[in-house]
């Protein structure tokens, strides 16, 4: 229902129904059927609301949209693609005031995630939005979370992930975690600064597949595998990306770089790590792997990767016993240049291998 504010933008509205640029009313969003008026508007309010089972809530905003979540919504279960919430365009200052997505997921888990059993929605909340996004909660994804491609500059902030109820088995995971492949933000951008939040699950924190202008700063990061760069597939670029003061906790490692093997044509660089602190690592404080899907298998070497550096704050990483500190397995001839890795401690555990490569720089393990 759209509460039209002034008699100017009604008539305007009434004269340019299709084609209309958007008006200066308020929207609300109290059900599915609300939605297509609401974004003629450029102040959209959604109320707490269940969407049906095998619908997008879809906001395809105008221009400059203010949206302010002033309820949880929730989405009926079905056994289908997704996404379950999906937001576009530009100049967008979308405020979730706390409020919560959530996601259903114990209806979906089964520790499969995305390699098996039911099929789940996934990414459940896909944001193709420029501005900010700010505030919003995220409960028991089915899988992956959030995917990213903003048209221009966005500011993520403030968010919580709470899948932390994945950690226990259900009675379809066979004993393992029922959440897998929740990772928190799988981002293919760029201009992307995501900060101040919290991610509680079974998977990356943070996938980094291609883009550059990236920064990840001041979250926390609990329970999954990490903050990665990667997995990296053919023919993509990573560069200047910022993983700065993030807090690490009970992860399989703290900081991952992971290149397929069999990919090709591709170039990361530029990869900034400072202040970032992490303890209880299981198996890496930091991993750069170009074996991936292996875990220090046959490296490949069609991946160039450079400038790779710890400086700045230190990185501050405590790993379990039985984990290793660092582990870098390059292919022959693919990681280059010298890298700084003098802001970087990492206590517990045993070493790990440094293999093809004698360009890092300041750093002893
Ligand atoms: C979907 O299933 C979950 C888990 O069983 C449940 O908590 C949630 O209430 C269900 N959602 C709806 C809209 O019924
Ligand atoms: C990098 O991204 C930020 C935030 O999205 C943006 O404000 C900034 O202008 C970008 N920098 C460049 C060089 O594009
Ligand atoms: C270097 O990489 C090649 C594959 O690119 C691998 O076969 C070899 O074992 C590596 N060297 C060491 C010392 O690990």
């Amino acid at each position: 229902m759209a509460q039209f504010k002034s008699l100017l933008a009604l008539s305007f509205l009434a004269v340019a129904v299709n084609a209309a640029p958007a008006a200066d009313c308020t929207g609300t969003i109290s059900s599915m059927d609300d939605v297509s008026d609401a974004v003629k508007c450029t102040t959209v309010v959604i109320n707490s609301f269940t969407v049906p089972a095998g619908e997008t809530f879809n906001l395809e905003l105008a221009s400059g949209s203010t949206v302010t979540m002033n309820g949880d919504v929730s989405f009926g279960n079905k056994t289908w693609e997704g996404p379950l919430f999906q937001v576009s365009g530009s100049n967008i200052n979308f405020n979730g005031n706390g409020h919560t997505f959530n996601g259903g997921g114990p209806f979906y888990w089964d520790g499969q995630g995305g390699n098996g059993g039911v099929t789940k929605p996934a990414p459940m909340m896909k944001i193709k939005i420029s501005g900010t996004f700010t505030n919003v909660k995220v409960l028991n994804s089915p899988a992956r979370v959030y995917s990213v491609s903003n048209p221009a500059a966005l500011t993520i902030s403030k968010l919580t992930i709470d899948n932390s109820l994945g950690d226990q088995p259900n009675s379809k995971s066979d004993g393992k975690a029922a959440g897998h492949n929740t990772d928190g933000f799988d981002c293919s951008t760029t201009n992307l600064v995501i900060e101040d939040s919290t991610i509680m699950n079974q998977d990356d924190c943070l996938a980094i597949n291609k883009g550059s202008n990236i920064t990840f700063q001041r979250n926390t990061c609990s329970g999954g595998h990490g903050i990665s760069v990667g997995s990296i597939s053919s023919d993509v670029t990573v560069s200047d990306i910022q993983i700065l003061n993030n807090n690490i906790v009970n992860n399989d490692q703290a900081l991952r770089i992971k290149t397929k093997s069999d990919a090709t044509d591709s170039t990361v660089s530029g990869i900034t790590y400072s202040g970032n602190t992490a303890t209880g690592m299981r198996q890496f404080g930091v991993l750069i792997d170009q074996s991936y899907p292996d875990t220090l298998g046959t490296p490949g070497n069609g991946v160039k990767l450079s400038d790779v550096n710890f400086v700045g704050a230190m990185n501050t990483i405590s790993v379990n016993s039985g984990a290793q500190r660092a582990a870098v397995n390059c292919g022959v001839g693919s990681c280059t240049g010298t890298w700084d890795w003098s802001a970087l401690q990492i206590t517990g555990g045993s070493a790990g291998e440094i293999t093809n490569f004698s360009g890092i720089k300041n750093f002893s393990q």
